[in-house]
């Protein structure tokens, strides 16, 4: 079955019809820019924007980078404090909703380096924040929001995704090995809390991978993502679904 899955982002909105059972587009994605300010409204007409480009009538998964909790937001930092308890399955037109580094880990569990990966996984997504998705033998615990951490020795007012999220990279103009030590600091501190089996790194980062993975050793396989761009995407169909009992592969 296909779903239309669409993700949005700080920067852009991404959408694309998927086929679930290989996990891949079946169509060229579409891209708008995140409106600005990123309030509700103005996102759901960009969401209902590419449902129309699509002509799409089936299921849809949204991702959005917030904590969600049954269709219903408890904020978004990065779009708009206006998110806070917004029901955006309802402004969706019933869409499934989840958040964005939950899709991510389930795309890559289901479809990329986590597959049959029992044990404790750890997603982490490194782009204007820092996502996180944990799962434990294939389950996913939802909304961790690990990227919000306070690291030990560090300014308590601040997330560690202040500090070690790919926009701090460019926003402070480190270079990669400079970032990977902040990278492997804030893989420290997780590691040291939930003793993952396995840590896979996605995000727009992931495909640079063999710039900053050289860097960091923890006590724990790191690897990059197999789903770069589109994991997203994927996640939200997945997700979407998921829900909806469609047998994923
Ligand atoms: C948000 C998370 C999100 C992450 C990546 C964080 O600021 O709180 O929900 O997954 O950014 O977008």
């Amino acid at each position: 079955m296909d779903v239309l899955g669409i993700d949005i982002g700080g920067s852009g909105i991404k959408g694309a019809p998927v086929d679930l059972r290989a996990g891949e587009l079946t169509a060229e994605r579409l891209r708008i820019p995140t409106p600005r300010p990123a309030e509700p409204a103005a996102v759901a007409a960009e969401v209902r924007r590419i449902v129309e480009h699509f002509a799409w009538t089936g299921p849809v998964g949204v991702t959005v980078p917030g904590v969600v909790n049954g269709g219903v937001m408890r904020d978004a930092v990065n779009l708009h404090e206006a998110w806070a308890g917004t029901d955006a399955a309802g402004l969706f037109g019933g869409a499934v909703v989840v958040n964005d580094a939950d899709a991510a880990g389930m795309a890559e569990m289901t479809y990329g380096k986590g597959r049959g990966e029992g044990g404790t996984v750890l997603m982490l997504t490194f782009g204007t924040g820092i996502g996180s998705a944990l799962f434990t033998d294939g389950v996913l615990v939802p909304n961790t929001e690990l990227g919000h951490l306070r690291l030990p020795g560090h300014d308590s007012a601040k997330d560690a995704e202040h500090w070690a999220s790919d926009r701090a990279r460019e926003e402070h103009d480190l270079g990669w090995q400079e970032w990977a030590g902040r990278v492997q600091e804030y893989l420290e501190h997780v590691t040291m809390l939930l003793s993952p089996s396995l840590i896979i790194i996605g995000g727009g980062v992931s495909k640079k991978a063999d710039k900053f993975l050289p860097y960091i050793q923890v006590d724990a396989p790191v690897i990059p993502a197999a789903l770069r761009n589109e994991a997203g995407i994927i996640g939200a169909a997945a997700t979407a679904g998921n829900r909806r009992g469609t047998p994923l592969p």
